[in-house]
Formats: structure tokens, C-alpha cells, sequence
């Protein structure tokens, strides 16, 4: 049956109807609130290559958190920036590092807040990569025992979820094992599976400091040609005890968040990277674009492509106009 007995525009009449028939519903509850977290006391300093994020030190990440939980956000996701960096990145693991101390911070103050941690070596290392390098390659298997380090310190903190970012092969496996010798049984594993080697992580190397020295990442992260590839990579973490799967970046990957939806039935998470972020900040700035409604749209279309959780520097201003 066509027109004229069917037309579609009766269901686009009003506000009420549009909400009545949505198939997509955006909630604070999807979305994880990235930070940065850096040593010493009060310190705040903008990010000058992402709009409205800071440098934060342990107390600052705990508030700007509380702010996160006031508006509904269920998780923030914590990244770490060392006092000092090595060829190995010691102070990943170090028990009293930026990273460690915000989540005792964010503990005390908001005991029901969901902590998740990053996972990787290249903020820490003072060659940038995400592995250590050996004969001039990043070396898999010896990064293992590394991240799985940095894994424990994290739970031992009292992060409850862990999120491998590096893309070394057997990582879940390795972190799953460290954590459960350890007795953290009950710590979750986000692994950031389908990772695409990606310029949109431009504005994020800047803010952690973590550009690579010499090189690139194509060794490590996926190729953006590939997309079956992305689903035995995912298949793989959840073979190993990953809880829960993401993609990323989220925009130039959709088709992946909607093939990996159709095919695994574990908690989904997809990164709205740096660089996605700052791309709608920038033509936003400069008249293109209505910044609040092109943000919006971008994460309605993450979340109808199929993720279940949000990874976005959005967070909170998106929570503030669902609320409003
Ligand atoms: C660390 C890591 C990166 C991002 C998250 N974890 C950078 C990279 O892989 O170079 C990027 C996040 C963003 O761009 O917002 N491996």
C-alpha cells in the first residue's frame, strides 16, 4: 500500500510523535567520560589541542568525576601522564602514579562512580610507543608482562575495568591471568579490539604527550582498509576474557560497530576519538556547523549503528541537553 494511504511524514508531526517512534534513545547512562590525569596538587591547565579538556591532577579528576556523576554519567575513563618516562615506561606501574592516586581519589568521593583505566605504555615511554622496542620493532611478547603490570596497579587501586589500548597480540589473555593470580577476580576487561591505525588520534597525542618518537603505529594497530580482519581481532579478545569489545575510532568505522553488533553478543563500546571530537569543535568555531546538534547526530548515529556504551569528550555537555 503507497501513497496516498501511506505517509510517512504523519509520523514526524510533532515533537511527541517523532519521541513516540524513535528506534534510537541516547541516555547519560551510555556514555564514559575520558580524563587526563597528571601528577602534583591543583594543578588544571587546558589542553590546547582539545577544546574544554584539562590536565588534571589527582583531586581535580576526582571533581570534575563528581560533576560527570551529577549529570548521570556512569563511568569515566582515566588516562595517565608519568613524572617521568623510560625506555620501558616504569612508572606505568607504579602504585602511586597520577592514574593510581585519581582512583583512590574518585573511590572516596563517589563510591558508586564506575573507574576504567587505559592500558597501554605510550604516554609512559620516552619513544612513544605503545610496546617496548627491541632491535628497532615493538616487541610483543615482552610488552606482555608489562601491560599486565600496569593492569594489576590499576585493580589494586580499585579500577573497575581495565582497557588494553595497545593492540599487542595475547594482551587479554595475559591481563585476564595477571588479574585473576592476583585475586581480582571480578575486575572487567574493556579491550579496545578493533583499534584502526587512525589520524583522527591527532589532539589526543598532544594532550597525553604520547606521539610516537620514530616510526607509526601500522605495526601494532589495524589497517583502515580491513574489516573482517576487525572481527577476528574481536573474536579473539573475547576468546581471551575480554567483557566487553570496542571499536575505534566510531565515526569512519561505523560499518565495524554494525558487523561486530550483528555477530557477538557481548557489551559493545565504541571511541568517539580525539580527533571526531575536535573535527565538530573546529567547524563549529568557525560557523559551519551548529556544534550542539552536530554532536547530538554524531552520537545518535554511534549508538543506532549498534554500540551500547559511548566513549566521548562530549559526555557531559551531550548529558546536559538530554537533560534539558
Ligand atoms: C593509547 C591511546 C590512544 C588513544 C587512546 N589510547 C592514542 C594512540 O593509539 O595513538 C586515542 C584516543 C583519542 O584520540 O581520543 N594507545
Amino acid at each position: 500500500m503507497g501513497f496516498p494511504t501511506t505517509r510517512l511524514r504523519r509520523l514526524r508531526t510533532s515533537p511527541a510523535m517523532r519521541r513516540l517512534v524513535a528506534e534510537t534513545t541516547l541516555l547519560p547512562a551510555d556514555f564514559v567520560y575520558p580524563l587526563f590525569a597528571c601528577p602534583g596538587k591543583n594543578v588544571h591547565e587546558p589542553i590546547e589541542s582539545m577544546t574544554d579538556c584539562y590536565h588534571l591532577s589527582p583531586e581535580g579528576i576526582a571533581a570534575e568525576a563528581a560533576e560527570a556523576a551529577d549529570l548521570g554519567i556512569p563511568a569515566v575513563l582515566l588516562f595517565g601522564l608519568p613524572k617521568t618516562k623510560d625506555a620501558v615506561g616504569s612508572e606505568a606501574w607504579a602504585p602511586d602514579n597520577a592514574v593510581c592516586q585519581s582512583i583512590r581519589r574518585i573511590r572516596e568521593l563517589l563510591p558508586r562512580m564506575l573507574v576504567i583505566t587505559d592500558v597501554c605504555l605510550c604516554a609512559y615511554t620516552d619513544h612513544g610507543h605503545c610496546g617496548v622496542v627491541k632491535d628497532g620493532r615493538i616487541d610483543n611478547d615482552g610488552t606482555l608482562e608489562l601491560l599486565a603490570k600496569m593492569a594489576v596497579a590499576h585493580a589494586r587501586a580499585g579500577a573497575d575495568i581495565v582497557a588494553p589500548s595497545d593492540m599487542m597480540d595475547g594482551r587479554v589473555g595475559a591481563i585476564r591471568k595477571a588479574l585473576d593470580a592476583e585475586g581480582c577476580t571480578e575486575t572487567a576487561i574493556m579491550s579496545y579490539a578493533a583499534k584502526y591505525a587512525s589520524a583522527f588520534y591527532g589532539p589526543f597525542r598532544d594532550a597525553a604527550h604520547s606521539a610516537p618518537g620514530f616510526g607509526d603505529r601500522k605495526t601494532y594497530q589495524m589497517d583502515p582498509v580491513n574489516a573482517r580482519q576487525a572481527l577476528r581481532e574481536i573474536e579473539l579478545d573475547i576468546e581471551e576474557g575480554a567483557d566487553i569489545v570496542m571499536v575505534k575510532p566510531a565515526l569512519a568505522y561505523l560499518d565495524i560497530l554494525y558487523r561486530a553488533r550483528q555477530r557477538f553478543d557481548v557489551p559493545l563500546a565504541a571511541y568517539n576519538v580525539s580527533g571526531e571530537y575536535m573535527m565538530l569543535q573546529a567547524s563549529a568555531q568557525a560557523g559551519l556547523i551548529h556544534g550542539d546538534d552536530g554532536m547530538m547526530e554524531v552520537l545518535t548515529a554511534i549508538k543506532r549503528a549498534g554500540a551500547d556504551i559511548i566513549i566521548t569528550y562530549h559526555a557531559k555537555k551531550a548529558a546536559q541537553r538530554l537533560r534539558s
